[in-house]
């Protein structure tokens, strides 16, 4: 009979029939007259058995790991007190080799595994996505998209494509990569945020899923130079809106992923130990987290004038204790959520540490030190990763907004699409912008940012 052309994952329809599967080898075991292979085609690895004829050829004889095939067989469910991917296996009776590949003395058989050097990784990033780890943490990205797509597009949000080749910064010029545009000063996007903004009063509450960057030089877990950015942004709303919503999406997303078999299990795998998220999140003031690091005391660098760490007569650099107007930085962070073990949401911090937009937090108990004066930021930290989510509610009014960019330096000529946000029709507005690599890195339990994307871009590296 013809043979029924099928990917893996939609094999169980066709048990005991003759069906046709393409795929690279993925696992080779060969013996005198029998070969067992796992063979993977992306959607799923499949058992496959070369036995008698078919294991006889030269093809047979001198098969090499992640050579290309084509099979052709019957679809067997696996004898009792056997296991095999699916339940089934293949039982070949005609096959061909599509494109070889080196075997045994290659890079990647033969020295690729998580223990290697990171800068071969990196190099040979290309092949190490082929390997079983590696896809997990990518298929799931791709689960993680659509889940807080559909998640925010039950919130009534609508998803846009802002530009990556923008004029203006959003997150401070030091970050900025500029480049050259037809003889004009430009930048890649560091957030998106601004262009949002513009969206609320032509398609309401809005969404997107687009690359930022940011030109820090930093060799951390989790800081890439690229990096993909989930914003959203929401007018009409209040700041306690704001973080309700956060919440609530991200443990939609996290409820969406669970329920899925498919993305369940990947999230079983890469992360056994796995809770979703509880609500409400544990919220902290800043001034309320300044006094938590300090009675348990996670101290941080004395800095001196130009920001450098003071050593001390020992040579060490010397801790002290946190002050109001201290930025908490991210080993203090990571301790903390360490401790806390459970997601935070760390909210009115100082207007000195945040970026220019941020709405002045009215008074408010607990938060009338002297001297000081709050934003209606938050900042949501999970356990190992620290900071997923940065946002705020923005400047409504015009002159407070003119004043803002006075402040910080900022020229307001090239803003004038977003200062006419205030000026036609202004509304009290929010939103926030979630790294997906770094809520990855929290789902799935991976040391670093760098696993979660296909291929990370840090300091000194774009390729390949
Ligand atoms: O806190 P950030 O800088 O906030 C903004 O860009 C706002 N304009 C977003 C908004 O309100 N629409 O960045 C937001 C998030 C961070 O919490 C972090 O998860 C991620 O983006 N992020 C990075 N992820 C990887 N590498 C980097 N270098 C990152 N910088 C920020
Ligand atoms: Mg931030």
């Amino acid at each position: 009979p013809k043979a029924i052309k099928s990917k893996i994952d939609q094999l169980e329809q066709f048990r005991e029939k003759r069906v046709r599967v393409f795929g690279w080898i993925h696992r080779l075991r060969q013996q005198k007259d029998i070969i067992f292979l796992v063979v993977r085609d992306g959607t799923g690895y499949l058992q496959v058995v070369l036995s008698g004829k078919v294991s006889q050829t030269y093809a047979a004889l001198t098969l090499t790991l992640e050579s290309s095939v084509e099979l052709i067989g019957t679809l067997q469910t696996v004898p009792e007190g056997k296991t095999a991917p699916g339940g089934h296996e293949l039982i070949v009776d005609y096959w061909q080799v599509l494109g070889t590949a080196p075997g045994a003395d290659d890079a990647f058989s033969n020295r690729l595994n998580e223990k290697s050097d990171p800068s071969i990784l990196a190099d040979l990033r290309h092949l190490v996505i082929r390997g079983e780890t590696a896809s997990s943490v990518l298929r799931l990205r791709a689960h993680l998209l659509t889940a807080f797509r559909k998640a925010l597009t039950s919130h009534s949000l609508i998803e846009v494509t802002p530009p990556c080749m923008v004029q203006t910064q959003v997150e401070g010029g030091a970050t900025l990569f500029k480049f050259d545009y037809y003889g004009q000063p430009a930048f890649l996007t560091q957030s998106s945020q601004l262009y949002l903004e513009t969206c609320l009063p032509s398609l309401g509450d809005v969404f997107c899923v687009q690359e930022s960057f940011r030109a820090e030089n930093s060799h951390t877990r989790r800081h890439l130079s690229e990096y993909t950015h989930l914003e959203a942004e929401l007018a009409f709303i209040t700041f306690e809106d704001l973080m309700n919503h956060i919440e609530a999406i991200i443990c939609e997303t996290v409820d969406q992923l669970l329920s899925n078999p498919a993305s369940a299990a990947l999230v079983q795998t890469l992360n056994p130990s796995f809770v979703a998220p509880s609500r409400p999140f544990v919220r902290m003031s800043y001034p309320g987290a300044i006094q938590w690091l300090n009675e348990h005391g996670i101290k941080r660098p004395e800095e001196d004038a130009e920001g450098n760490p003071v050593k001390g007569e020992d040579g060490q650099i010397v801790m002290v204790e946190h002050k109001l107007g201290d930025d908490i930085a991210e080993a203090a962070e990571r301790q903390m959520t360490d401790i806390i073990n459970k997601p935070v949401f760390l909210f009115g911090f100082p207007k000195e540490l945040k970026a220019f937009y941020m709405k002045r937090m009215p008074p408010r108990e607990g938060m009338d030190q002297e001297g000081m004066v709050y934003t209606e930021s938050c900042d949501l930290l999970m356990p190992n990763v620290g900071e997923i989510v940065g946002g705020s509610m923005r400047i409504a009014d015009q002159e407070e907004l003119l004043a803002a960019y006075k402040h910080e330096g900022i020229d307001p000529e090239p803003y004038y699409w977003f200062t006419d946000q205030r000026k036609y029709g202004t509304c009290e507005h929010g939103g926030y912008g979630l790294g997906v690599e770094r809520f990855l890195a929290w789902l799935a339990n991976r040391f670093t940012v760098r696993e979660c994307t296909l291929y990370p871009r840090w300091p000194g590296r774009a390729t390949p």
